[in-house]
């Protein structure tokens, strides 16, 4: 059912973790299947992503989509990175098979999520990035509220 590309990003994970201080956090969910999804991104001042990780709750094809999804982006600048789509991470791994299209979906969502936050803390705009529509923005519900 999985290609050994798929397989083997699933068993040794790529660029998994999270980066403190991170230029970009970007969380994305998909409502059918429950799973979720996180890139963070460390962007220098010349617009070049120098790190990624990705936490993903998530079934196999999720964790291979993001860890491959950070693999590409990885070393490349904003308006590149922006550019890849989830055909691309897809065909980086060979071949996904159709119920799982979506996996690779959300993980150019959260690349994109991510890439948004980024814009949005730098007061800058990307060519092509739309506002995401499944950010979760976790942890708003956690600020503190003021009196
Ligand atoms: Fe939903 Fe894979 S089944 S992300």
């Amino acid at each position: 059912m999985y290609t050994e590309k798929v397989m083997d990003h699933f068993e040794h994970p790529r660029n998994m973790g999270e980066i403190e201080n991170a230029s970009g956090v970007g969380t994305v969910g998909n409502a059918k299947c429950g799973d979720i999804m996180r890139i963070y991104l460390d962007i220098d001042d010349s617009g070049i992503i120098n790190d990624v990780k990705f936490k993903t709750f998530g079934c196999g094809a999720a964790v291979a989509t993001s860890s491959m999804a950070t693999e590409l982006v990885k070393g490349k600048h904003i308006n590149e990175a922006m550019k890849i789509t989830n055909k691309a991470v897809m065909e980086a791994l060979d071949g996904l098979p159709p119920v799982k299209v979506h996996c690779s979906l959300l993980a150019e969502e959260a690349i994109h999520a991510a890439l948004w936050d980024y814009a949005q803390k730098n007061g800058i705009e990307i060519e092509g990035l739309e506002k995401p529509k499944s950010d979760i923005h976790e942890g708003e519900e956690d600020e503190e509220e003021e009196y």
